[in-house]
């Protein structure tokens, strides 16, 4: 059996998001993302600390989308992401924000975070992948046991093996389907080499597990989107379209198998 292909270096993922940065908001700015968007706060609002003052943390914060959403629900809030780029990009939002005295920026790895006390976080939250992207999901996911609160929660989100196992075998080579199965490691292919990274997908079980033997009482493993919205962009056209769609994901997701087909799982993860 051949090897699995070389691992492309370890900082494609920051050159990648730093160069990216100014335009992300926009790249997501369409009805599958408003969706996804929707569907994704309502798996976090559960977890929302319930007194206050409450601190959060979104790691891996990119252009802030999440840790804005929860300053503005009145918690102090740590971004943090390896992009300077995208921590420049939060910044500037909070220029306007009379709310910003409540937020801290970080550039930093969440791989080990020296910046971030232990057990200060009552929720920590990190949307988008930067535990598929990073160099080390386990020691990541360490740092979160660390920086969480006892009682606190982490929601997270990762790249989905089962799904991913249709880009496989649709290029019908069995050796690289077969490295794929043992070792869940992708790579996020772009034109500019240099910008290339690696992603660990997980399966459901394989991500509950990280979470349970690291710190964690594992509370859900959610598959989204589990409609597959953006195969069939008719399907977000119309009015009152989207709500439908959410209120399908919501009946959907009661069945913890139904995450095998979405392209992410998000996880809610209790510090133990
Ligand atoms: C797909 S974006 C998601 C951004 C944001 N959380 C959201 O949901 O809109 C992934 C982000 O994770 C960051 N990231 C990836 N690996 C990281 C790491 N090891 N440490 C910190 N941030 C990381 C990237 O720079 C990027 O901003």
């Amino acid at each position: 059996m051949k090897p699995p292909p070389p691992r492309p270096p370890r900082d494609g993922s920051r050159k990648y998001h730093d160069r990216v940065a100014r335009k992300y908001d926009a790249i997501y700015e369409d009805p599958f993302w408003k969706f996804h968007d929707e569907v994704t706060w309502g798996l976090i609002k559960p977890f929302l600390p319930r007194t206050m003052p409450a601190a959060c943390a979104d790691l891996g914060c990119g252009t802030g989308k999440w840790g804005l959403k929860l300053l503005k629900s009145g918690f102090e809030v740590m971004f943090l992401d390896h992009s300077a780029a995208m921590v420049e990009e939060v910044r500037k939002k909070l220029e306007s924000n009379p709310r910003a005295k409540k937020a801290t920026l970080v550039v930093g790895d969440i791989v080990g975070m020296p910046e971030l006390a232990t057990g200060a976080f009552d929720l920590v939250t990190a949307m988008g992948d930067p535990l598929s992207i990073c160099s080390d999901p386990l020691r990541a996911v360490r740092e979160f046991a660390r920086v969480t609160k006892v009682g606190g929660v982490v929601c997270a989100t990762v790249d989905n093996q089962l799904a991913a196992l249709d880009y496989y075998i649709e290029r019908g080579n069995l050796d690289a389907l077969e490295a794929f199965v043992k070792s869940g490691r992708t790579n996020w292919l772009t034109n500019n080499e240099a910008e290339r990274f690696e992603l660990h997908t997980f399966t459901p079980l394989e991500i509950e597990r990280l979470f349970a033997d690291n710190g964690f009482e594992v509370i859900e493993v959610v598959g989204k989107t589990v409609i597959p919205g953006r195969d069939n962009r008719k399907l977000l056209e119309g009015e009152g379209a989207i709500d439908r769609l959410v209120e399908m994901e919501r009946r959907l997701a009661r069945d913890p198998a139904s995450a095998g087909r979405a392209g992410h799982l998000q996880v809610a993860a209790r510090r133990r």
